[in-house]
């Protein structure tokens, strides 16, 4: 079968880890490249950690670092979940690459020409760099054949009570994807608050036994810490949702909505505002993801970790 041409773009980022992990574990993907953006920490770091990541799991493909900050907004960081690395828990190998000389959008953008056919997106971070992708190179924007994004939430916000992270971090570069008229699918709060791999899942990828499912049920250790404190009875792997929807569909239920990005607003900046009910007669714009099958899901990011041999990234 045909393997899907992809670009992971990304904030690691513990649950960006592990969607890379899992896309990496993928026969169907053929991962073209890997670009960082500023999120849940500074880009120097998230690109540092993808170095360290790609590393571990063997990705050896380009790595690009993109935007020092967002579009407009003043950056927001979040060591309270990440930590101060942004990837805090388990030693990581050194990076094995240096990021290219070209800032991502305009990597991107060579990648997606330079291919013979149309390329997914997949982001797990704030959209900055799709967007700069879109304004520097609107002429490519038929060369995207779908952007999976995990970001938003219709229901609530997880930052704001009313706004999700990612999009948060960078409103005016969400609104301008959300508007893009790119085919797009949204893994929100909706499904990846139920995406939720528990303690005892944690276990069932540690004794795996490989260096890869070390790390990753290390990485859960970590992540499930900021969590279990505000009452989750788990993890929300946020960013694997993303991959999910690529890969394994049948897993997930998902509508087709009308979302716009609230850009202004002192309470609802960064809101993913869903038309529910149609009331603004507008046609949906987003495929979004409401619901998971949560121990399939599991039972996929075992599968993943047990792609990689004994020893990193065999
Ligand atoms: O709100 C969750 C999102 O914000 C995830 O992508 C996580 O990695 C952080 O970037
Ligand atoms: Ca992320």
């Amino acid at each position: 079968m045909k393997k899907i041409p992809v670009i992971l773009d990304g904030d690691p980022g513990h649950d960006d880890a592990i969607a890379w992990v899992l896309a990496r574990a993928m026969p169907g993907l053929d991962i073209l490249a890997v670009t960082t953006c500023c999120g849940n920490q500074t880009l120097e770091k998230t690109t540092y950690n993808a170095g360290r990541v790609m590393a571990l799991i063997g990705l050896d493909v380009p790595l690009a670092a993109g935007r020092e900050r967002p579009l407009l907004a003043e950056p927001i960081i979040a060591p309270s979940v990440h930590g101060v690395s942004g990837l805090d828990g388990p030693a990581l190998p050194e990076p094995d690459r240096q990021p290219v000389a070209e800032e991502a959008a305009a990597f991107m953008a060579r990648i997606i020409r330079e291919h013979e056919e149309a390329v997914v997106l997949i982001s797990t971070g704030p959209l900055t760099n799709i967007a700069a992708l879109l304004l520097l190179y609107p002429h490519l924007k038929n060369r995207v054949r779908h952007i999976y994004l995990m970001g938003g939430g219709i229901g609530h916000g997880n930052w704001t009570p009313a706004a999700e992270f990612n999009i948060l971090v960078d409103p005016e570069a969400a609104d301008l994807v959300f508007s893009s008229g790119i085919p797009l699918t949204m893994a929100g709060l909706d499904v990846t608050e139920r995406a939720l791999v528990f303690p005892e899942d944690f276990e069932r990828i540690r004794a795996v036994g490989n260096e890869v499912a070390r790390v990753t049920a290390e990485w859960l250790d970590y992540f499930y810490q900021f969590h279990q404190k505000l009452g989750y009875p788990g993890a929300p792997v946020h960013d694997a949702v993303a991959v999910t929807a690529l890969v394994r569909p049948d897993l997930l239920v998902m509508r087709d909505l009308f979302v716009e990005v609230e850009t202004r607003g002192d309470y609802c900046r960064g809101a993913t505002i869903g038309d529910s009910y149609g009331i603004t007669g507008k046609k949906p714009n987003v495929r979004c993801i409401m619901d998971i099958d949560r121990q399939a899901f599991v039972d996929l990011l075992v599968k993943a970790v047990s792609h990689y041999g004994k020893g990193a990234g065999a």
